[in-house]
């Protein structure tokens, strides 16, 4: 089979979506139970990352750290289950302590999500998660065919400057359930 990747970009033009991606925003690693503290012992051996934020993820069963380098984006986001039923964990029994989501900006995510789904892209939730008013809005695509990787669209509203809220971060974990990761 034959790609077209020139009428693959002009039909990506032509539904508006250029102008609606900004940036990439953060990595998401998944890594094994154990694992967190040495990936972060890694990349701050390679680059200077330093830590920014923790957060527990309840209904997951995950912990995950963010870690930055200088004031840039992307930032990193590492997340380890807590026991063996973590969506995490059961994600890394199968696929092994890899990345799982690239996180893009977007300017309009409801505008985003509604050109795609026309488009026949598929998320793995039926919605956008969170909302204006807790300043950020997320959904998952589906995994992409061949490197198993989700695209996230992010849109953050007001002051927040955070890469997800904890209500949203367990919906989002949650909604990938599905993929037979659990
Ligand atoms: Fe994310």
């Amino acid at each position: 089979m034959s790609i077209d990747l020139k009428h693959v970009i002009e039909d990506f033009n032509d539904s508006g979506l250029d102008k609606l991606i900004v940036k990439l925003d953060h990595v998401a690693y998944r890594v094994k139970i154990g694992e967190r503290l040495t990936t972060m012992q890694s990349m701050m051996n390679l680059l200077p990352y330093r830590e920014f934020k923790n957060f527990k993820i309840i209904r997951a069963n995950a912990i995950t750290t963010c870690i930055k380098l200088h004031d840039t984006l992307p930032v990193i986001v590492i997340s380890e289950g807590l026991n063996e039923d973590s969506i995490v964990e059961k994600y890394c029994q199968k696929y092994g302590s890899r990345v799982h989501h690239l996180a893009y900006l977007v300017k309009d995510i409801d505008k985003v999500v509604a050109i795609q789904k026309s488009r026949g892209v598929h998320f793995t939730s039926e919605k956008v998660i969170g909302s204006e008013s807790e300043g950020i809005k997320q959904i998952f695509t589906m995994p992409t065919e061949t490197t198993n990787h989700i695209i996230e669209y992010i849109q953050r509203f007001g002051d927040f400057d955070g890469f997800f809220t904890p209500n949203n971060v367990e919906n989002l974990m949650i909604s990938t359930a599905k993929l037979g990761e659990s």
